[in-house]
């Protein structure tokens, strides 16, 4: 048996860190959204055991080091199921180590199909539940849209939808290392951040100018080097009319929000012309 699903990239419309926690880990207020960019993964179940997978990177590990993988496993050590060999297949289209969400996307996606693939019929708190386990933001991915993530980002709350708009994706050719980032976070230290409940009231009334206005992730004042070029992605979406631009999730992707379609494709052929990882989508 075989299904095949889209794993939708994230980007955060703000992003604020409010405390470290004793586990370690940080507690976050950030909202999160599904943009159109995907990556495409098929599963197929056949008799056996153990786990393959085939994807268009060079070289991925197929055991516990890759997170569809560890994905896989948590579903069937909490389902109780045995006797299947799982094969993955990863198309990526979403770029690594981005802050656009690829791995907890594709996550997300190996969880709802084999629901869907053993009928195990698991609702939505339980997949989210299961997927806490393998990565702070592959809960959001389960069911995506415009949602509210707080604790370590297991804690969800729905949002009134994002208004349309266009999405011009931008990633320098860097990447931050997650963990690193957060280990030079002193909450002391911030000094600019998002008004969360100001967007959020903003989502409300569908008022996208006071959404953009308020937006903002505080990683950008973290970031380890790169800053100049970020900024520099920032001012070109901008100067070609971006309501907002901001750094998505850990970075180092920078992304700006259009209300206008010819805009959003003048920012991504000028942004085009130096990095080779831009991409034009839209919010879903
Ligand atoms: O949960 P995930 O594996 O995506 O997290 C990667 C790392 O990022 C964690 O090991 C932790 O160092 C850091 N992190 C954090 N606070 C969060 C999410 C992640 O400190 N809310």
């Amino acid at each position: 048996m075989q299904l095949t699903d889209k794993a939708y990239a994230k980007i955060n419309i703000s992003l604020d860190i409010l405390a470290k926690m004793d586990n370690g880990y940080h507690s976050l207020k950030t909202i999160m959204q599904t943009v159109a960019l995907f990556d495409d993964i098929t599963i197929v179940i056949t008799r056996g055991n153990g786990f393959s997978i085939n994807t268009d990177i060079p070289y991925i590990p197929d055991d516990d080091r890759n997170i569809a993988v560890k994905t896989a496993k948590a579903f069937y050590k909490h389902t109780g199921i045995t006797g299947y060999h799982t094969n993955i297949k990863i198309n990526k289209s979403i770029p690594i180590c981005a802050g656009l969400g690829g791995g907890s996307a594709d996550a997300a996606c190996v969880l709802r199909i084999l629901n869907v693939l053993h009928q195990t019929g698991l609702e939505r708190k339980e997949l989210e539940e299961i997927s806490a386990t393998v990565g702070s933001d592959v809960p959001f991915c389960i069911d995506g849209g415009t949602k509210l993530s707080e604790g370590r980002g297991e804690i969800l709350t729905d949002l009134p939808s994002m208004p349309h708009c266009y999405v011009v994706i931008c990633k320098p050719p860097f990447s931050f290392s997650t963990p690193e980032l957060f280990s030079l976070v002193d909450i002391k230290k911030i000094r600019i951040k998002p008004d969360t409940d100001g967007i959020i009231n903003a989502l409300a009334v569908r008022d996208l100018k006071n959404i953009t206005r308020r937006m903002y992730n505080v990683f950008e004042d973290i970031v380890p080097r790169g800053k100049i070029e970020i900024e520099a992605i920032k001012g070109t979406l901008l100067d070609n009319g971006a309501l907002s631009a901001i750094m998505t999730g850990s970075g180092p992707s920078v992304y700006g929000l259009f209300d206008e379609k010819s805009k959003a494709q003048n920012a991504f052929a000028h942004l085009r012309s130096n990095y080779e990882e831009c991409f034009i989508t839209e919010t879903i």
